[in-house]
């Protein structure tokens, strides 16, 4: 199975370094428009495969897009990312054209790929993958949900002061600071409400730092954040390559669910060799469904914009 990471900066050779961790894919091409600086990327990590025992064979390729042909599986993430102080909306016009020459030069050599869109304004770049190529719903998957949800278990683990093994919770929405919805009702420990270890006034605080995860990185590192967004992506391709058919809180095209139309948000999707294979529907409350909503309008502002 072949994987193709475009844009090889910090979060593709993350995401690329932890698939060949992971051992599932035959082949992960990485691919930039800066001169050398994918080779040299794959070339660091072949160089770690002896040491960290893995059989993936990476490959770096500068704009050469027959390199990735035939991949099942391509991976977006080329593109400026935020610093400190800047939203991920403030992206929007430089990305927009980037994502859209990549995926259309992607289409020439992978026709039938599954897309994972990692460029941000995420969930309007993978609108914009989906309108402006025309292919199937199922086959273009918004990362952010994966991330949003690793990050609300890490500061749910620090509230119940427990393994985040031990802890469930999702966060759907916009991948925004203001957009996501980090599902404090339904979190859990070993399948007991959170609600039943700490106080609400703690769990309002978890949210709260799970909303500004992004930021609070962007503002400690001097851009975004990668490891844990490399681990997301990982995750997504995983799920698809080897069919897991996890269920992944990822941006997807909605029509009808959730009462959305033609906007691409955060919902849990069942994710397969076939892309998200369906859309879950939470009994959502009328809070949550008002703030859901809220934030699918804030998207769809951005995809008028483009
Ligand atoms: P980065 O600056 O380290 O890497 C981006 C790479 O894209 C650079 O190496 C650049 O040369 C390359 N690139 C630019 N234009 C290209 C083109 N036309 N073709 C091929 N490659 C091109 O940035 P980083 O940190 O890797 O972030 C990448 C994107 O992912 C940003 O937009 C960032 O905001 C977003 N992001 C999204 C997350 C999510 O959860 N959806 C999480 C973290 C980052
Ligand atoms: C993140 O959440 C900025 O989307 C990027 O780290």
């Amino acid at each position: 199975m072949k994987v193709s990471v475009i844009g090889a900066g910090n979060v593709g050779a993350s995401c690329a370094e932890y698939i060949a961790m992971k051992n599932f894919a035959a082949e992960v091409v990485l691919l930039d428009i800066k001169e050398g600086f994918a080779e040299g990327k794959a070339m660091d990590l072949m160089q770690t495969a002896s040491l960290n025992g893995f059989d993936t064979r990476i490959v770096g390729s500068t704009n050469d897009y027959s390199k990735t042909a035939n991949s099942e599986v391509v991976v977006v993430t080329s593109g400026i990312a935020r610093k400190p102080g800047m939203s991920r909306d403030e992206l929007l016009g430089i990305n927009a054209g980037i994502v859209k020459s990549v995926t259309t030069s992607v289409l020439e050599h992978s026709p039938n790929a599954i897309f994972i869109i990692v460029s941000n304004p995420m969930d309007t770049m993978t609108y914009l993958t989906l309108k402006s190529t025309g292919i199937a719903k199922n086959r273009v998957i918004g990362m952010g949900g994966a991330l949003d949800s690793a990050r609300f278990k890490y500061r749910l683990s620090e509230a119940l002061e427990c393994p985040s093994s031990e802890v469930g919770g999702m966060v759907i929405g916009g991948h925004s600071d203001k957009g996501m919805l980090p599902l404090t009702r339904l979190a859990t420990r070993n399948g007991v409400p959170a609600s039943e270890f700490v106080s609400e006034e703690r769990l309002t605080e978890v949210l709260e730092a799970t909303k500004v995860g992004g930021a609070t990185l962007t503002g400690l590192l001097g851009t975004s954040a990668w490891y844990a967004p490399g681990a997301a992506v990982s995750a997504v391709v995983q799920s698809i390559i080897c069919d897991q058919k996890k269920m992944i809180p990822s941006s997807a095209y909605l029509e009808g669910e959730y009462g959305l139309n033609d906007v691409c948000v955060g919902v849990p999707c069942i994710i397969g060799k076939g892309g998200i294979e369906s859309i879950v529907e939470l009994d959502l409350n009328e809070a949550e469904m008002a703030k859901l909503k809220d934030s699918a309008a804030a998207v769809q502002k951005n995809n008028e914009a483009i």
